[in-house]
């Protein structure tokens, strides 16, 4: 176990870390380019949800562009640099991040714009689904201001019930969209990639900004779309049938035979949000997760100062002041 088991369930992970690349996510990608050729005549893109950047140093790497700001990257979470990628913090979802990025555009035009945006994950299909659904429309309507006629959107979606809405949103401005499920993303996971080619916004469309473009009262089993509005993408998968298969485990001998050297993570995190967790962990102050139903009843009933969560908390019971103990 330890470290290296990692590595042999994760053949992307490993592969990543031993090619140089910040996560495994760019296999993702490059597999994308090799069935769509992506990158061919794009000097010019934007990475959206970029953190920690495999993507955008695949697109440095790949894309025609010379000197900075022929990538624009953003994301929530700070990112280490990369050489020619320009980078904003912050969230895609906001009009002030949106104008940000749209300024680097200034009278030139995007020939590709990517989002491989995820939310934090809860578990509960429905929320992750409309969270990621959010996330892409967000990236959408950036795409709508900066990408040029005829220009590429490739996004992260998730195959849930509400899908075929967002193809029929997509359809509105990509004269082709279709869902692509490169081999480095494991079958287990509805995560595939809508690609969305020949931006073309209908007439007399104007970008706003503002303007939310999912609609909140769609409810798949009272709205559904049918006829001419129901849109059927095709579903491709990618990467080469000798290429890795994501859900496998691989021996740590892939290459020629010699001993294998496990290989650190080529740009770790910078302050990710477990950090704090991690070290409270260490200091053995990372309390257990407790129910309320596990607690004494005259503990729960009478905290003497309101708990922030009512379900579990980061400080261990003995550095919590005023707060009824639980465990
Ligand atoms: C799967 S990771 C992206 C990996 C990246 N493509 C790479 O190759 O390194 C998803 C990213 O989405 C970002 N994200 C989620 N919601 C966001 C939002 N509202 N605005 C900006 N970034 C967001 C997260 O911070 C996370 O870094």
């Amino acid at each position: 176990m330890g470290r290296t088991s990692k590595d042999k369930r994760d053949v992307y992970y490993r592969l990543a870390k031993e090619n140089g690349w910040r996560a495994r996510s760019a296999f993702k990608l490059l597999q994308l380019d090799e069935e769509f050729h992506l990158f061919q005549g794009v000097t010019r893109a934007v990475d959206l949800c970029a953190a920690p950047g495999s993507w955008s140093q695949v697109l440095s790497q790949k894309i025609g562009g010379q000197g900075p700001g022929h990538v624009v990257a953003v994301d929530l979470q700070a990112m280490a640099p990369l050489p020619g990628v320009i980078q904003i913090q912050g969230d895609i979802t906001q009009l002030s991040t949106a104008k940000e990025i749209i300024q680097h555009f200034e009278g030139c035009h995007a020939d590709l714009v990517v989002c491989d945006g995820a939310p934090d994950v809860t578990g509960l299909h429905d929320v992750d689904e409309y969270m990621q659904a959010q996330l892409l429309l967000a990236a959408l309507n950036i795409a709508t201001h900066v990408l040029k006629p005829g220009g590429c959107f490739v996004a992260k979606i998730f195959r849930g019930r509400d899908v075929t809405l967002l193809y029929s949103q997509l359809r509105v401005f990509f004269s082709s969209v279709l869902c692509a499920k490169p081999r480095s993303s494991r079958n287990s996971s509805i995560e595939a990639f809508a690609v969305c080619r020949g931006y073309d916004p209908p007439e007399g469309f104007v970008a706003d900004l503002t303007k939310p473009l999912l609609d909140h009262s769609y409810d798949s089993d009272f709205n559904q779309l049918d006829g001419p509005t129901r849109i059927i993408v095709p579903f491709v998968t990618c990467g080469d049938l000798s290429a890795y298969d994501s859900d496998r485990s691989y021996p740590l001998d892939l290459q020629d035979g010699s001993e294998y050297k496990y290989t650190p993570p080529t740009q770790p995190p910078i302050s990710p949000p477990y950090q704090e967790a991690c070290t409270l962990k260490k200091k053995g102050q990372l309390a257990k997760e407790t129910r309320p139903q596990d607690c004494p009843i005259s503990r729960v009933d009478v905290p003497s100062q309101p708990l922030t969560s009512p379900h579990h908390t980061l400080l261990a019971p003995e550095v919590k002041h005023n707060k009824p103990n639980c465990t």
